[in-house]
């Protein structure tokens, strides 16, 4: 069992550590990718939830804009997903969130940014499905600062796909979807989408949003 604490925890070094690295990548590439950002403990415990393992019945087909044409839908993503609320998250959901409001914080003092909440969804993309070459800033709304992703995939292989490509101005470049790995780019300025993979692909998909919701 798991316990709650009411004793704030100090930062651990590995994760100030990657922090940094996040605030640096953004600065200098517009991009970052972090190993270890959840434990392997911590994913399994995330996958362990109610809502990952009754996904398929709880999950809803994502959408875009306003879904009048769903055959388009179906051609552009392939992706199931479920919004979390901050104030019903499981304890291993909202460590995660603790995490990214720690480090929008963190960004915040660094790089004198004023951002201010997070929206996270859990997402599956069953076997075969993708998301099209896209930005996640809206032209009807760029609240979304940064997209961060956390995959939940373990003992994800090359042969597998699913990689994340970004669109990059020195050319394309792939990350795989692997188990504790986060993403953090800016949604304004990095297209990119999500290769076909040959098993069901899970992350928590989120953005880092200047406005309170
Ligand atoms: C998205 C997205 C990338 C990924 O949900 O907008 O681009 O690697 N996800 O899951
Ligand atoms: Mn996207």
């Amino acid at each position: 069992m798991e316990t709650p604490t009411s004793a704030p925890q100090p930062m651990t070094t590995q994760f100030q550590f990657q922090i940094e690295q996040i605030a640096d990548g953004l600065v200098e590439k517009g991009y970052s990718v972090i190993d270890h950002f959840l434990s392997s403990h911590e994913v399994n415990s995330i996958l362990q939830t109610d809502e990952f393992k009754n996904a398929k019945l709880q999950f809803k087909k994502a959408g875009i804009g306003n879904q009048q044409d769903k055959q388009i839908n179906e051609g552009i993503r392939g992706d199931y997903i479920k919004w979390i609320d901050p104030q019903t998250a499981p304890l291993s959901v909202a460590l995660y969130l603790k995490r990214l409001g720690e480090l929008l914080q963190y960004l915040n003092k660094s790089l004198f940014l004023s951002l201010k909440d997070a929206e996270v969804h859990m997402t599956i993309y069953p076997i075969g499905t993708f998301y099209k070459r896209h930005l996640d800033q809206f032209k009807a709304d760029d609240h979304r600062k940064l997209s961060v992703i956390c995959y939940l995939n373990i003992d994800w292989a090359e042969s597998d796909g699913g990689q994340l490509r970004m669109h990059l101005p020195e050319g394309p470049t792939d990350v795989l979807p692997v188990s504790g790995r986060l993403v953090c780019f800016r949604s304004d300025q990095i297209e990119h989408e999500v290769l076909v993979a040959t098993r069901e692909r899970l992350s928590l998909t989120g953005w880092i949003v200047d406005k309170k919701f």
